[in-house]
């Protein structure tokens, strides 16, 4: 969680931080802050809230030629003005802005006290800031080295747990230093300035040219030069990448919250994830990135999904979708569960992880693990460039653009779309006959267009979320390739509109949520035709004995008797592999305006960040 930006160059390091945090700010929405360095030395700012509450307080266009800034997620001490970031030292040299949890932070902190050095704030950070300061206190002066630097490695080395820091010190007004292990943080290489970020977002007004750091790397940076040295301190030669990024993606543009962007956005992120990705002959998908061959893929015997939240739904379709159309068994586990679980694994499992920034934790994490015991490693990811796709053995980018909301749409549609053209291309593989891959392909083809059409439709949901939006409990029921949207459905309605929602597989619902069932619990039904809709129905009906309120998203064929149906919102008919992300948009539309008429900051819902950075 959390962003970072630093700065060094010209006389704009204040106006280019603020610009960046508001860029970052769906990482983390505590509190906000930045330390400048001006001609008279440290200026320190901070304030809880927003970053427009630290923009009110910098005042216009603040200057400087080097800066740290950062917008908080807390993890280490409540949200207030002391734990804000950036963190100085005190003894006043050295301020640092910090992602991530420092956990001997409470050894480090006694040995300091028991040094001189004081405390202003609950947080693991200030024990680091003050650690920098102590090296810094002992480091001999050396011709041709910067003190400064050794004494950022010095203290790295007693460090347990994760960090993306920014570090800056009184004594070194040229230089700014950066470091990560386990936080992401990239470094953007301009004209006569540099900079440091959690995220590309953040810099691209400065510059496109991009250099991603890996875990245990220093970057050294002055406002023309950079060095970065490796964990244990040789020189790394740095790859530049050139970054495609449109800023305009980013912004909000007619609409009032990126939650709704991003949820109109899906027809085209939909046609961008599966451009150029389809066979000539119009029977499978094929991805390029995959660095695995069709011969590789034969023996594969189990495939192992591993993803966190929104991402885990996409796993769950994915397990439905390639164990009906390839015929592999599929597992899906919570990345944090499967870090530390030991899990047995068949030596032929590939192991997939799925995730929209790419820096989830506890994915990064359980994938090292799988990489770790020599498990071949595949990735659905949103982010280029980012760690989870650079780790991967191979990957397959989703292109849905950049997502802002903290609540995953798009992302969460695209992914499923990928995962449904991963089963294609491995049906294919193995028993999918050409007639069925094109009918597969036709549907696929028909997917933004659908989608369209249930936009379409969005008064009539908003109207529906108008009627329900006082309740205060909700279920989301499906079956089989319906409840993982019944979970999603669900997640996203806590998320947004903090309603206690719960997702069940329908037939589930009998075997305890039933109790919740009352004429102030609504239930949102998830229906497609086909074998197991009179099953759907039944459900519906014992809803309905209780008096709970049903409404009901269903495709069109769906004979739904009108009387146990209170509301209902229809989608187009389709190949069932499509159903999951026709079914999605309706749910999502519901979400986000029962938020609307409860008042709820949708695209930064309290308590959350969009990057789960820490474990
Ligand atoms: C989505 O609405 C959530 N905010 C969250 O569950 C998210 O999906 C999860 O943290 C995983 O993120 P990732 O896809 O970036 O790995
Ligand atoms: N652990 C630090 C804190 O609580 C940093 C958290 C973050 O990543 O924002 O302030």
């Amino acid at each position: 969680m959390c962003g970072i930006v630093g700065y060094i160059g010209r006389d704009r390091a204040g106006s280019v931080m603020l610009d960046g945090l508001k860029r970052l700010e769906y990482r983390g929405y505590d509190s906000a802050g930045m330390a400048i360095m001006n001609g008279q030395g440290l200026e320190t700012t901070r304030r809880t809230g927003r970053v427009a509450e630290l923009e009110k307080a910098l005042g216009n266009s603040p200057g400087g030629r080097l800066g740290i800034s950062h917008t908080r997620w807390a993890t280490h001490g409540d949200v207030t003005e002391e734990n804000a970031h950036p963190h100085v030292s005190s003894d006043e040299k050295i301020a640092v802005v910090h992602n991530g949890v420092i956990e001997n932070y409470l050894s480090m902190k006694k040995f300091l006290i028991e040094k001189g050095y004081t405390f202003q704030s609950e947080t693991d950070t200030e024990a680091l800031a003050n650690l920098i300061a102590y090296h810094y206190a002992k480091e001999p002066e050396v011709a041709g080295k910067s003190r400064f630097l050794e004494s950022v490695r010095k203290s790295l080395r007693h460090v347990e747990g994760a960090y993306g820091i920014a570090v800056i010190c009184t004594d070194y007004p040229d230089e700014l230093i950066g470091a990560r292990k386990g936080s992401p943080l990239i470094v953007g290489i301009g004209k006569g300035e540099n900079l440091i970020a959690s995220d590309v977002n953040a810099i691209t007004q400065c510059t496109q040219n991009v250099i991603y750091l890996n875990d245990g790397e220093v970057v050294h940076l002055q406002k023309e030069e950079f060095a970065i040295t490796s964990a244990s301190s040789k020189d790394v030669e740095a790859i530049i990448h050139q970054v495609d990024w449109d800023t305009s993606e980013a912004e909000l543009g007619d609409f009032q919250h990126f939650m709704e962007k991003e949820i109109f956005e899906q027809p085209t992120a939909l046609e961008n994830g599966m451009r150029g990705r389809f066979s000539d002959d119009g029977s499978t998908a094929f991805f390029g990135g995959l660095n695995l061959s069709p011969r590789d893929l034969c023996n594969v015997d189990r495939i192992l999904f591993i993803a966190c939240g929104t991402a885990w739904h996409a796993c769950l379709v994915a397990e439905y979708l390639i164990e009906r159309y390839a015929r592999i068994p599929v597992e899906v586990e919570y990345a944090s569960e499967f870090r530390y679980r030991n899990a047995p694994l068949d030596k032929n499992t590939l192991v997939f992880a799925i995730s929209q920034s790419g820096e989830t934790i506890d994915t990064l994490a359980a994938l090292r693990e799988a990489k770790r015991k020599g498990y071949r490693t595949l990735s659905i990811n949103n982010s280029v460039g980012s760690t989870i796709a650079r780790e991967c053995d191979g990957g397959i980018y989703q292109h849905a653009g950049p997502e802002i909301g903290v609540a995953s749409t798009k992302a969460f549609t695209s992914q499923v779309m990928l995962a449904a053209m991963v089963a294609l291309y491995l049906g294919r593989i193995r028993n999918l006959s050409f007639d069925q891959g094109t009918q597969i392909v036709e549907a696929l083809k028909e997917l933004p267009k659908q989608v369209r059409e249930i936009l379409g439709q969005s008064d009539h949901i908003a109207s529906i979320a108008k009627k329900y939006a006082q309740a205060e409990d909700f279920l989301f029921l499906g079956r089989q390739l319906m409840f993982p949207i019944a979970l999603e459905g669900a997640l996203k309605l806590k998320e947004v509109s903090y309603i206690h929602a719960e997702g069940y597989p329908a037939a589930e619902m009998k075997h305890g949520p039933i109790a919740l069932i009352s004429p102030e619990c609504p239930s949102v039904f998830l229906a497609t035709s086909g074998g197991i809709f009179p099953k759907s129905l039944a459900n519906m009906q014992e809803v309905k004995a209780r008096k709970g309120p049903i409404i009901c998203v269903a495709s069109e064929d769906c004979d739904l008797p009108a009387e146990i149906i209170d509301d209902l919102i229809k989608v187009p008919e389709s190949h069932d592999i499509v159903r999951p992300i026709l079914m999605s948009i309706p749910v999502q539309l519901l979400s986000y305006y029962i938020a609307l008429e409860r008042g709820c900051d949708v695209d930064k819902p309290r308590n959350l960040a969009k990057s789960v950075t820490v474990e």
